[in-house]
């Protein structure tokens, strides 16, 4: 029993055509899009952090400039995706605020730590890996400057996972501590990656409304075993070992079985308590906090131009 409303505007959906800012729109689809174009924001932003970590420290000057080439990459996605999600009606500095106080999420893999060289290539490699394989298909996500930012990205976040796969390569074939290296960082990236697909389909609460309304285009669980099936061959292909007993390919469905990810874990770190949520946060308001003089000096000379100019 929709509205007259609500229903055209899923004829709307359902025939393809983009959702535009100024276009009516039942408030729970904007809602929804705020929630996932700022959670989605803030996960960009965030994940600078994980990577920033390793830029000092980046084996060469080539590795350090890619490294750095790459995070600014993201400070760009979340530029657009704040845009996008500002057509909506929300500014950037609310979501931020509610990213700072913890009313907004961002993605579960960047509460974790990158402990070794080695995580910048499965961090390409996986973390990039799974994100393209959640973003390909919302280029053509219902909502127009979402989709369009989408584009965009996915190219970059291709680059990305291939620069991934590449510090991979080089350790993998490198020296047996390299090798090894490179085994761990699958080893402790794995399970999170798969967690970023978030939760199984049964605890999904959003995915039926937003699949109907094309802001979702795929399940969690379709997409976490396209990227099953997609990423274990490229570990063979290194020559390293996915850390879970039950991987087995499954003829009859086509794709691999595998282990669930511990959906325990998946709530704690949601809920605040990963290895770094708090360092997280606390990186991200101190930067925000050392930030507010150049917010401040900025608004006071657009004051002052404003005032000339009307005097
Ligand atoms: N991390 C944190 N929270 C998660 C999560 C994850 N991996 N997966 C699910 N959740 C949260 C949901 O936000 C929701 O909580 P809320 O109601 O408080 O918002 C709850 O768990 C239930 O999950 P649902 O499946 O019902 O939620 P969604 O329908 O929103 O699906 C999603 C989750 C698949 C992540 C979807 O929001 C989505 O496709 N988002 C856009 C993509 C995105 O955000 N990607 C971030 C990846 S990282 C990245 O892109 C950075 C790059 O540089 C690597």
């Amino acid at each position: 029993d929709m509205s007259p409303e609500d229903a055209a505007f899923q004829d709307r959906i359902d025939a393809g055509e983009k959702i535009e800012p100024k276009d009516w729109m039942p408030e729970g689809y904007r809602k929804t899009l705020i929630r996932q174009i700022g959670q989605h924001a803030h996960s960009e932003i965030v994940g600078q952090l994980p990577e920033g970590n390793w830029i000092t420290r980046a084996p060469t000057l080539e590795r350090k400039a890619i490294l750095l080439a790459k995070v600014q990459d993201e400070a760009g996605h979340g530029l657009y995706l704040y845009g996008a999600a500002e057509t909506l009606g929300i500014s950037r500095d609310e979501m931020t605020r509610m990213l700072l106080d913890g009313r907004m999420k961002y993605s579960s893999i960047f509460n974790y730590p990158t402990l070794t060289w080695a995580d910048m290539g499965a961090v390409g490699w996986l973390v990039d890996g799974a994100a393209i394989m959640n973003q390909v298909p919302l280029q053509r996500t219902s909502f127009g400057p979402y989709s369009r930012a989408m584009i965009r990205i996915c190219k970059e976040e291709s680059f990305h996972q291939r620069q991934g796969f590449d510090i991979m390569m080089k350790m993998a074939k490198g020296t047996p501590q390299q090798k090894a290296m490179a085994q761990d960082a699958l080893n402790r990236f794995w399970f999170p990656s798969l967690m970023m697909f978030g939760p199984s389909d049964k605890d999904s609460v959003h995915s039926a409304q937003s699949m109907a309304w094309r802001i979702k285009m795929n399940t969690n669980d379709e997409l976490r075993q396209k990227f099953v099936d997609q990423t274990v061959p490229q570990a063979d292909y290194l020559g390293l070992r996915v850390p879970d007993e039950n991987l087995k390919w499954n003829a009859d469905k086509g794709g691999y079985d595998f282990s669930e990810p511990d959906w325990e874990e998946f709530f704690e770190v949601l809920k605040g308590n990963g290895p770094c949520n708090v360092d997280r946060l606390a990186a991200r308001n101190a930067a925000w906090d050392n930030g507010a003089w150049v917010r401040d000096g900025l608004m006071a000379h657009a004051e002052k131009k404003r005032a000339r100019k009307t005097a």
